[in-house]
């Protein structure tokens, strides 16, 4: 697989290396996050993925723009945006080195401007990248919401649990959405990636990913116990292969 530098858009670069792993950091010791990160390297993880909560979109305060442009490794970032009206806050997760963006449908009533205007950002890792354009939807909002933003976006991220809240489990639905997403993205005819988010562990990645989504998140399954590395590696080799 050529190196990511090589490559042109974050899009081609994630999509070459799909069905995958986006592994959620924030669970990580973030006291020791360069050896963390080193250590999703070395498991061949493609992806870190940043949960950034702003405690009214969802109840729980993670982190911003600063926490981003803290990770440095080659992996491809993935900003997930729990938050409320992100429209004007786009370009300070952008500048700090997003190369995956995703907004959530309940989050503004400015959707598709949302979308357009991220269409329009550089890549401030490398401009020839672009921005991997994402839509989130909680299990209860419906995928019609997305219907009118198919054409500005390059992946759909599916929560299989309510963001913010700590010790869910997968809420079994999502297999029938992702279908449901499936069907919809074929119809749209482009290429858009499928991804889950959320309650996927050593125990159940398998039976998700046969599901066959693109991109699949988890985050305490790889950090929460001993051997981030060998959860990792395990966890990647369920959903490649
Ligand atoms: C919703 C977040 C998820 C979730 C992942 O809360 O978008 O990324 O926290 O965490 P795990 O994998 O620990 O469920
Ligand atoms: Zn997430």
């Amino acid at each position: 697989m050529l190196p990511f530098t090589l490559m042109t858009t974050a899009f081609e670069q994630l999509s070459a290396v799909c069905p995958t792993l986006s592994i959620g950091v924030l669970t990580a010791d973030l006291l020791d996050l360069g050896l963390e990160l080193k250590l999703l390297e070395d498991a061949g993880a493609p992806v870190v993925h940043v949960d950034v909560m702003d405690g009214v979109f969802c109840p729980a305060m993670t982190v911003g723009p600063p926490f981003v442009k803290a990770l440095k490794t080659p992996l491809l970032k993935d900003v997930h945006l729990m938050i409320t009206e992100p429209v004007e806050k786009l370009d300070a997760y952008v500048a700090a080195g997003a190369d995956m963006v995703t907004v959530h449908a309940e989050s503004t009533s400015h959707l598709h401007e949302a979308l357009r205007r991220l269409g329009q950002m550089e890549n401030a890792n490398d401009p020839a990248r672009g921005i991997v354009r994402g839509v989130g939807l909680n299990p209860g909002t419906d995928l019609d919401r997305i219907d009118g933003v198919l054409d500005e976006v390059e992946m759909v991220v599916l929560l299989a649990v309510n963001p913010g809240f700590s010790g869910q489990t997968f809420i079994s639905a999502t297999a029938r959405r992702m279908e449901q997403l499936q069907q919809m993205i074929a119809a749209a005819g482009r290429e858009i990636l499928v991804c889950v988010d959320g309650g996927i562990k050593k125990d159940n990645v398998g039976e998700v990913a046969a599901m066959g989504p693109d991109l699949i998140v988890t985050g305490s399954a790889v950090f929460d116990g001993r051997d981030a590395a060998a959860n990792a590696a395990d966890m990647l080799k369920a959903v490649t292969g």
